[in-house]
């Protein structure tokens, strides 16, 4: 059993407000915590936007909704976690952010807290270190997005993850509608050590002209069945965060067959970061 009843997130952004969201829709009290609080509101905008067509298309009852809001507390103050069961960690990917905060978060969580992150690529073993004697209660949990709609939670255990850390979260994802796969703790873990090198051969391949990117995708598409192309879905992860994990892998796998794209670290540079700056490889207007 998972033993949770209150669930943390820090982060408030797309992957935290997502995972805030599934974690109230579940039953857990849940509080999102983010120190920005601009992004705090527009979280709160987005989940009262998606639980409304929710019970517009008949998904959900307006008690439903209303029972969910109610479980959901939005908070700019970090002690506000501290009676969690669980913290889920999504905050922008560096180790160093990530570390400072579980340094000053595990002091003030119960002595059986888990300690969680999703990232997307950095190493639990090293996260874990910022959190001393409590690592065997650190663990990856790696959601997938939009987390609503996307079934999978990579649960990643570090070296000092303990047996019965990885249980609870198995249960817990279970609890949430996901579907946990557990994969070990190597650079980009199993999601993203697949995927980034597809995105990126994509990008070689527009950059060669083997094709136009709208034909990239459409061969994908049609092809492979993917939902999305692979340039479009890198947009829609952002162009920053997959050069970000390329670099990861390259460094964390020692390997250069991961290093970017050059056409990919270009856009990035432009500022052409995907659906958040409305440009990527394509326009969003
Ligand atoms: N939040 C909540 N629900 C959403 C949503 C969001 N942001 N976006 C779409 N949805 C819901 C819609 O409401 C709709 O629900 P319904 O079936 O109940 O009506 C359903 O998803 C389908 O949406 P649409 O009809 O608008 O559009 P599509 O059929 O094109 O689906 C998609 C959109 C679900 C995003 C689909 O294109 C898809 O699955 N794309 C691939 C996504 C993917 O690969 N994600 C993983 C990225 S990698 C990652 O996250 C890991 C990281 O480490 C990089």
């Amino acid at each position: 059993m998972h033993g949770v009843e209150r669930v943390g997130v820090v982060g408030s952004g797309q992957m935290g407000g997502g995972i805030a969201q599934v974690a109230a829709m579940s039953g857990f009290e849940t509080v999102v915590y983010d120190l920005n609080s601009g992004a705090l509101e527009k979280c709160k905008a987005l989940h009262d936007k998606l639980l409304a067509r929710a019970v517009e298309k008949g998904k959900m009852s307006a008690d439903d909704v209303k029972a969910t809001k109610d479980r959901l507390t939005y908070s700019d103050k970090l002690s506000d976690l501290h009676e969690s069961d669980i913290v889920i960690e999504a905050v922008v990917e560096r180790a160093d952010v990530k570390k400072d905060l579980f340094k000053s978060l595990v002091g003030n969580l119960s002595g059986d807290a888990i300690l969680a992150s999703n990232t997307s690529s950095i190493s639990i073993t090293d996260l874990a270190t910022s959190v001393g004697d409590a690592a065997d209660r650190f663990i990856g949990m790696h959601f997938f997005n939009p987390v609503p709609v996307m079934k999978l939670v990579e649960v990643i255990n570090g070296l000092a993850t303990s047996k019965q850390t990885t249980e609870r979260v198995l249960a817990l994802a279970t609890a949430m509608g996901k579907t946990a796969v557990p994969a070990n703790d190597r650079a980009g873990f199993v999601s993203n050590r697949i995927l980034m090198p597809m995105i990126n051969e994509a990008f070689y391949a527009w950059m060669e002209g083997v094709a136009e990117p709208e034909h990239i995708d459409e061969i994908m598409k049609l092809g492979m069945a993917h939902p999305m192309g692979p340039l479009r879905l890198a947009d829609f992860i952002g162009l920053d965060t997959c050069v970000h994990i390329m670099e990861v892998m390259a460094e964390g796998l020692n390997n250069p067959r991961y290093r970017a794209c050059p056409l990919l670290k270009q856009l990035v540079t432009a500022g052409r970061l995907g659906d958040k700056t409305k440009h990527g490889v394509f326009r969003y207007d």
